[in-house]
């Protein structure tokens, strides 16, 4: 996979890409990387990249110029690579698309992502109309810019990907691939300090240990995520599970609530 990332502030990739996920994808052959300026796309002595909005208001906004020649350019530079048109170009903006697992799962798919990184202030709307073909947010809280969400997609995105990750198994059983919370894990000592390790999982019997994990799965996504559950897959067993916690002590929500 490619990633192609636009940005005024490129040194903000510097580390990330020097470790984890993105070092590992890079050194294994299945991610190339590259971080754009969008500043060296301007023509002016001050390589100017906002300007001041049309109608009066706070704040500066991105000029429209320098991002389309920048995303422009570097489609030109991989022609080659054939369908260059069909590649997803995103921008990242508080206005976007909330980004789940399953937005993720679809952009792993692809073999080339350009990444947009817009600015709280704004972005001129012709980016978005007219060069962006999608629109990302991580969230419903305001960043200063879209570096970190950059980050944040391709993370979700590349570790996607067949072989970046050591076992393929483990992906579609954590939290929210199944549309549940993740169970609880536990490694040595069985013993620390004065907590135990749940005595089931000492107990070698794979049946028992699936059936704990997977209530233990539904009981923590009702505590924490009860939103969650509408879209669930469960079973009528495991319905009936759920119902049972929601009347009993173990369904008590903690956690969620810091007031
Ligand atoms: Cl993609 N950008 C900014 N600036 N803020 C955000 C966001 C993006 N997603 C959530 N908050």
């Amino acid at each position: 996979m490619r990633i192609d990332i636009f940005t005024i502030f490129p040194e903000m990739f510097d580390s990330p890409l020097n470790g984890g996920i993105f070092k590992r994808a890079a050194d294994q052959g299945l991610l190339k990387m590259k971080v754009h300026n969008i500043r060296d796309y301007t023509h002016d002595r001050h390589h100017t990249v906002d300007d001041y909005p049309y109608g009066g208001g706070a704040g500066m906004v991105f000029k429209p110029g320098p991002v389309f020649e920048a995303v422009e350019t570097v489609k030109t530079e991989i022609k080659d690579n054939d369908n260059v048109e069909g590649v997803p170009v995103i921008l990242l903006t508080p206005q976007g698309e909330l980004l789940s697992q399953e937005i993720a799962e679809g952009l792993s798919r692809q073999s080339h992502l350009m990444l947009i990184c817009g600015h709280y202030e704004g972005i001129d709307e012709r980016v978005a109309d007219h060069l962006a073909t999608m629109h990302i947010s991580i969230g419903d809280y305001v960043l200063s810019g879209g570096e970190v969400p950059a980050m944040v997609v391709a993370d979700t995105v590349i570790r996607l990907v067949p072989g970046v990750l050591g076992s393929p198994a483990s992906p579609l059983d954590e939290s929210h691939s199944t549309g549940l919370l993740e169970y609880p894990h536990y490694t040595r000592p069985a013993k620390f300090r004065d907590w135990e390790v749940p005595q089931v999982l000492l107990s070698g019997d794979h049946a028992e240990v699936n059936r704990w994990r997977r209530e233990q799965a539904i009981t923590r996504t009702w505590q924490r995520r009860p939103d969650l559950l509408e879209k669930a897959n469960l079973t009528a067993k495991e319905r009936m599970f759920l119902e049972s916690v929601k009347t009993s002590e173990r369904g008590v929500k903690r956690g969620a609530d810091p007031s």
